[in-house]
């Protein structure tokens, strides 16, 4: 189902399109990208060699598909530019907080419309994207999602109540992940490490528990366990997380980001 229309050429629409590219066999000139300003559709064509027009209307007539990349305080005003060329053509939204309703409301010419909720990691192919569509969809159109979501990682379809909570995990997770690593390569420069030696250590660190967690199938908390000897230094560290309360406060993180999403649903 291509051309596809790109409205929005940000950090996530540039994350997918380089995922695509990197991992599916997508031609880059059938992607036709379009942002309000015009600099960034146009870094995005320089750079990726994807199609660059002047509007989102042009971008949406040109084309059999629409992504919806902006952002979710910007779909009102472009609503009304996207209607009179909208006829039928599939849309799948990456907007945060943006409900199907509302969307069939403003985009009532759109065909099957589909929230997902893709995270940055996508870029190199190792996101995850939940999705669910406004209602079953025709095989084709199913076809097309799992197409366009597969070369970004992960996907699958999810109730679209659930979205918001998937936001907060996902969506804005890898920002926490960064953050936290950002936490261990100061702790190590604290302790007398450069910043570049710190920082290797607390990134292979992440990225090796994670992929040792997925490989063994286990709960974190058993691999947890399997680091920690009585009184020792994991055990130091583990007890100074849990009197600085670290768990409660990612929980409360994750909770912040999901009610966020859900504010942005009543906007
Ligand atoms: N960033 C993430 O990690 C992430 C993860 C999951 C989902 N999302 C969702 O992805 C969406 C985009 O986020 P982002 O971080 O990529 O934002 P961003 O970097 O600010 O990009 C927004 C893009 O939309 C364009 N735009 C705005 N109004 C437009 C219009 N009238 N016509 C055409 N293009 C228009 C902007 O153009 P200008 O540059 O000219 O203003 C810009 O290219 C959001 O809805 C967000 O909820 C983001």
């Amino acid at each position: 189902m291509t051309p596809i229309a790109f409205v929005g050429a940000g950090k996530m629409a540039t994350a997918m399109i380089e995922g695509w590219l990197k991992n599916g066999s997508g031609d880059p000139r059938s992607l036709i990208v379009c942002s309000r300003q015009g600099k960034s559709a146009e870094a995005l064509a320089d750079r990726l060699g994807v199609s660059k027009v002047s509007d989102a209307a042009t971008a949406v007539r040109m084309s059999a598909a629409v992504v919806l990349a902006c952002k979710p305080q910007q779909i009102a005003e472009l609503a009304a530019s996207l209607r009179p060329v909208l006829h039928g053509q599939p849309v799948l939204s990456i907007l945060a907080g943006t409900r199907l309703a509302r969307l069939r409301t403003l985009l009532p010419e759109a065909g099957p419309i589909i929230r997902s909720m893709p995270n940055r990691p996508g870029q190199i192919g190792q996101g995850v994207t939940p999705y669910a569509p406004e209602s079953t969809l025709p095989p084709e159109v199913l076809a097309w999602v799992e197409g366009v979501l597969s070369p970004l990682g992960a996907h699958f379809s999810i109730e679209e109540r659930h979205l918001d909570a998937v936001t907060g995990i996902s969506g804005s997770g890898p920002a926490y992940v960064f953050e936290f690593i950002a936490a261990l390569r100061d702790g190590g420069i604290a302790e007398g490490l450069d910043s570049a030696t710190s920082l290797r250590l607390a990134l292979q660190t992440v990225s090796g528990a994670a992929a040792l967690l997925e490989m063994s199938g286990d709960a974190p908390e058993i691999q947890r366990d399997a680091v920690v000897s009585p009184n020792g230094t994991t055990a130091a560290a583990l007890a100074r997380l849990t009197e600085g309360g670290f768990r409660p406060l990612v929980e409360d993180a994750v909770r912040a980001a999901t009610r966020r999403s859900r504010e942005l649903s009543s906007d």
